[in-house]
């Protein structure tokens, strides 16, 4: 209790642990030691509405995993009793103190039991307090005693516009803050539209919380294969090596949606891709592909790694970057609205539902190799990907023998990170058969064939982080800044210089600037997977 309490342990420990970490002299086969776990979630808003109603909408979405589908129902019913509702305004000290009144109806804490017999000794401390009682010398022929302690601890997940981020924390923390125990907050991005004003957050911010209650939330960090990397990297002596700008030829960052804003043109056209996606989703990516090896698993450690990269790199120039917006498109009878025929949407923005840029980061690994990060909306696909281009094989014999394309002597390593998520290397390999032709083919991880188990949802592994107060996949302060110093210069130039997207068809693969951008940055068009099919259409 104490350590959990002093937030010396991330979780609570299992009934195992608590035996095995037992001071006291117990005769553990006959002794039992329980914990039970009280556990509520609370929707906050300003809407009015039930708990009922709550529950029916969590219900609505809520499943259970495919390889825990056993008593399904059950577990699903005992879920939504757990979540209530609470209707408030998000600056009012008043309702928060209600959602505390509420919050405390519903939190048992934790209940620890320990039941013993034949035991002389019957005397742990928890949290200050002395609990059972010292019965020194003397033998019991069974002591059962139940400790309840009440440690609540509360994250608060504000899924809440930026412009009240600061008053929902104010209060949360002066007037529904846990007593005892601990309070987080997570924080959904946006973290501020620049480097002011992203300071300027996270300064209020820490007028009411500790650096170590924030939890900056980029959901990208919580992918599989995005939490794979490090593995794959530093796991395998084969990729380690190689990565380098001895080896590594470009690596390119691609985010795609097959949608538009959707909706959403309110909340977007105030920020843009290049601020929605590439300023934290893909920026984070590059960060972990491009960092040195970390100390330890640490998110302290991991963390310093990443600040470094991002504080090596220069900040993005105009020249490097291209921006778009989709344009209406009629395909197969179907008409596709232009992002300003969004009605959230500001008629005549300038804001860029596609970018694309090249990065580089001034280190002695990775000089001079282009990061190309390419996002955009209401593409022709949706995915995520890393692909990682190795360099020509030098004097490659069979270039010289056979006149094979020079591109067939490149490996490709590609890690999708979504949909349908696989790690493939492209190798040459020899045409079976009696002449000599060479071809290209596919070292394949397929997560769907190798895993029959599901992969969880990002947010689902940052939650349970956020709960065990895991830190390494959320962003600390000092990387946000590092970040923004990047992209703040080019947004501001491309703002206050008007500079109008290049439009491209709403389903189609971009602006075809994109694709010159890209053979600029090591030459070939053929370096660019995505570019060939811009090519062809
Ligand atoms: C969000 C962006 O952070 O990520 C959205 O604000 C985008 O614009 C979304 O659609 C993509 O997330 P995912 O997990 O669906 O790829």
């Amino acid at each position: 209790f104490k350590k959990l309490k002093d937030g010396l342990l991330s979780s609570v420990p299992s009934t195992k642990e608590i035996k095995e970490a037992a001071t006291f002299d117990v005769n553990k086969d006959e002794s039992t030691v329980s914990i039970t776990v009280h556990f509520t979630i609370f929707g906050y808003a300003r809407s009015k509405m039930t708990d009922a109603e709550l529950r029916n909408m969590v219900s609505k979405t809520l499943t259970c995993r495919i390889d825990k589908r056993e008593n399904c129902d059950e577990k699903m019913d005992q879920f939504l009793k757990r979540c209530f509702y609470h209707s408030g305004q998000y600056g009012s000290q008043q309702n928060f103190a209600e959602l505390d009144k509420k919050l405390k109806e519903h939190e048992g804490g934790f209940t620890l039991k320990i039941f013993y017999a034949n035991t002389r000794i019957a005397c742990i401390v928890a949290c200050g307090i002395i609990v059972g009682e010292m019965c020194l010398g003397i033998t019991c022929s069974i002591a059962v005693h139940e400790v309840r302690e009440f440690l609540i601890y509360r994250l608060f997940y504000l899924s809440i516009p930026p412009n009240i981020f600061i008053d929902a924390v104010k209060c949360a923390s002066s007037s529904a803050s846990s007593g005892i125990g601990w309070t987080r907050v997570i924080v959904e991005k946006p973290f501020g539209r620049d480097s002011d004003s992203s300071a300027a957050l996270t300064k209020a911010l820490k007028q009411y919380l500790d650096e170590d209650q924030i939890f900056r939330i980029d959901h990208y960090l919580g992918k599989e294969l995005v939490e794979n990397l490090s593995v794959l990297r530093f796991s395998n002596l084969i990729f380690e090596p190689l990565w380098s700008r001895q080896y590594i030829r470009n690596v390119q960052l691609i985010f795609s949606e097959d949608f538009g804003t959707e909706g959403r043109g309110g909340y977007f056209d105030n920020y843009g891709i290049i601020r929605d996606i590439m300023q934290n989703h893909l920026l984070q990516i590059l960060a972990l592909f491009a960092m040195e090896t970390p100390v330890s698993l640490d998110a302290e450690d991991i963390r310093n790694e990443k600040v470094k990269v991002l504080r090596s790199m220069r900040p993005l120039q105009l020249d490097d970057v291209v921006v778009g917006q989709y344009k209406s498109h009629t395909k197969g009878g179907v008409t596709y609205p232009a992002y300003t025929d969004d009605n959230t949407v500001p008629k005549g923005s300038l804001t860029p539902t596609f970018a694309a840029a090249a990065l580089f980061i001034d280190n002695a690994r990775w000089d001079g190799v282009p990061f190309l990060m390419k996002a955009g909306k209401a593409l022709h696909n949706k995915s995520a990907e890393i692909r990682v281009q190795f360099r020509h094989v030098p004097g490659n014999l069979y270039n010289r023998n056979f006149g094979t394309d020079l591109d067939r002597a490149t490996n490709e390593l590609v890690i999708r990170v979504q949909p349908d998520e696989a790690i493939y290397l492209k190798i040459n390999n020899k045409v079976p058969g009696l002449g000599m032709r060479l071809d290209r083919s596919n070292l394949h991880l397929h997560y769907a064939a190798r895993y029959s188990k599901e992969i969880p949802d990002a947010y689902e592994r940052l939650l349970l982080d956020a709960i065990e107060g895991e830190r390494r996949l959320f962003i600390r302060s000092d990387e946000l800044d590092a970040a923004w110093a990047l992209f703040t210069p080019v947004l501001k130039e491309l703002e206050e210089k008007k500079i109008i997207p290049e439009y491209y068809p709403y389903g189609s693969r971009g602006p075809v600037g994109a694709h010159y951008l890209a053979a600029r940055y090591k030459g070939a068009e053929n370096n660019f997977p995505y570019l060939r099919g811009l090519r062809k259409s």
